[in-house]
């Protein structure tokens, strides 16, 4: 045969390749507001930058009919291109074919790219859109996700890993999305559930569908398995090449610099203004970073989630940083559960890819409640303190207000290894608010007195005076500096610069076991 008809061969079979599941099925998914796995990477990737490997790959299964249905791919396009220009590792599951569930093969495609790209050191992202496990398949099935989950692990902390969910996701299938770094859901066409609707209802009686069982916001806001939630799936993409700015390859290498733009004169004005003479006034936390950070653009993660803490990316005068900082303006920025579980996953994420840490803190504690102590505040609480006090990436704390009790410690303090520890004037460093340390320390003067509210008053405004300022912590060197709040984003910046070789180890340990 000459090489002309060979190539012809080629050509027809690259054409089959990109058929997938055929028109009809692909005109379904489009019906869905659903974009092909194709469209899906073209939008993800830099211009003509994906190469695709294993477009010839198909299943192995003869039962069930599965021998006269081959598509080439197998209902995942896999292979490599750039977001940015740096190199990513991407598949993408065809729901049009046999509804994008998993056979052993589709496995053994996405674990290729899976050591690809540990072994070359660079991000992989999955983008999901299936059945779950081919059914037909059984047991193999079965294998091939924990083929998968097993390199999840194993990726942990070696390469950032991204999970787009952009159709269904069920059973299994889920805890390989749960165990990467970021998860991006679409309203309305995405869901993720370990049983769906029926099960749920034959078991526990309870009736609900999708959307309210497993859907973008239910996972954004209630259960925190999803930290991002978008309208649309081009938006999920172009959110996900955003995130890009500030993560690295690799644990090995640092995060990409950006172009040190100041922040808008009016953010930065703002910082002067925005702590209320009222300590128990709220203001927006928002405003503080968007005032301190280059061109005031920051990528929040897990904003609808725990909003009482906020965590996110952002450059401070081209140095990447993750930023962890309470939200006043949401329960006072208490820490609860919800928010310690959040602020120690971010905190570890940034610590396992070389991203400093800078922590603002305004928080009068631990949340009380019986809800909160039954549900294990203790444990989750302590996975926060644990994943600051293990961090060895620089670290930047300033408390803008409050900084309360075990919350300061817990907040990056300078005692669990904080680099940099700056307070503004407004900072309050004691081991209570002064309401609860009066009606503790001075109850029967209190009681005694002919007008307790009063005596209340005068004492409160007496504690106020000895602990309401950041001198005492300045003086014992816990802060290294109280600065003027203007002075906040030089001054990180020349603490970074002044960090940027930090050398910092834990003492060896097979790994440490953080109390989950
Ligand atoms: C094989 C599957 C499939 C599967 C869907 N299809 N899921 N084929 N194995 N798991 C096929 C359908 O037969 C159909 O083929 C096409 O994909 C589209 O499916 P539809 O049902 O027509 O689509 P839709 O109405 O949108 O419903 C989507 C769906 C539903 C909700 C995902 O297909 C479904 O419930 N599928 C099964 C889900 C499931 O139980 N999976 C196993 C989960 S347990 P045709 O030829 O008609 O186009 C699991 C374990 C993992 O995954 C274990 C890890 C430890």
């Amino acid at each position: 045969m000459s090489m002309e008809s060979r190539l012809n061969d080629l050509l027809k079979l690259r054409e089959r390749s990109l058929e997938g599941g055929g028109e009809r099925r692909l005109a379904s998914q489009h019906a869905r507001g659903k974009l092909s796995a194709r469209e899906r990477l073209d939008l993800l990737l830099d211009p003509d930058s994906f190469v695709e490997l294993d477009r010839f790959v198909t299943h192995r299964s003869n039962d069930f009919g599965l021998g006269e249905q081959r598509i080439l791919g197998d209902g995942v396009v896999t292979g490599y291109g750039t977001i940015h220009g740096r190199l990513v590792y991407v598949f993408s599951q065809d729901f049009t074919v046999f509804g994008g569930s998993l056979s052993e093969t589709h496995a053994k495609k996405i674990v290729k790219l899976q050591e690809l790209a540990m072994k070359n050191g660079a991000p992989l992202i999955g983008l999901n859109d299936s059945g779950g496990a081919r059914i037909q398949e059984g047991v193999v099935s079965l294998g091939g996700y924990a083929d998968i989950f097993l390199r999840n692990t194993l990726a942990s902390g070696v390469v950032p890993q991204i999970s787009l969910i952009l159709g269904p996701c069920a059973g299994g299938a889920v805890y390989s999305p749960a165990i990467t770094d970021f998860v991006y859901m679409v309203r309305g066409t995405s869901y993720m559930f370990v049983t769906g609707p029926n099960v749920v209802k034959t078991v526990t009686h309870e009736d609900i569908d999708m959307e309210g069982l497993g859907g973008a916001d239910v996972h954004a806001s209630t259960s925190g398995v999803a930290h991002f939630a978008h309208d649309s799936e081009p938006e999920s993409l172009a959110a996900v090449r955003e995130l890009f700015h500030f993560i690295p390859q690799n644990n090995t290498e640092r995060a990409p610099e950006g172009a040190g733009d100041p922040p808008p004169e009016e953010a930065a004005g703002r910082l002067l203004d925005l702590i209320p003479d009222n300590p128990n006034k709220p203001y927006d936390m928002v405003d503080v970073i968007r005032g301190v950070v280059d061109g005031g653009r920051f990528y929040q993660v897990h904003e609808q989630y725990a909003p009482n803490l906020i965590v996110g990316f952002a450059h401070v005068g081209g140095h990447s940083v993750g930023i962890v900082a309470n939200q006043p303006a949401v329960l006072a920025g208490v820490l609860d559960i919800d928010a310690s579980v959040k602020g120690a996953r971010f905190v570890r994420f940034c610590d396992a890819f070389n991203i400093p840490l800078l922590v603002l803190e305004d928080v009068p504690g631990f949340l009380p409640g019986v809800g909160q102590e039954h549900g294990g505040i203790i444990r989750h609480g302590a996975k926060l303190l644990y994943a600051f006090s293990e961090a060895t990436v620089p670290k930047i704390t300033v408390i803008t207000r409050k900084a309360y009790g075990g919350a300061y410690d817990v907040m990056n303090s300078k005692h669990i290894r904080g680099d940099l520890n700056l307070a503004w004037p407004t900072a309050e460093i004691a081991v209570m608010g002064p309401k609860g340390a009066v009606e503790i320390l001075f109850r029967k003067e209190i009681a005694r007195s002919p007008d307790p509210a009063a005596e209340t008053d005068r004492k409160m405004e007496e504690y106020r005076e000895m602990f309401a300022h950041p001198y005492i912590a300045a003086a014992h060197g816990f802060l290294d500096d109280v600065i003027d709040p203007r002075e906040t984003r030089d001054r990180v910046i020349s603490g970074l610069d002044m960090l940027r070789n930090k050398r910092d180890e834990n003492p060896p340990s097979k790994h440490g076991n953080i109390p989950l």
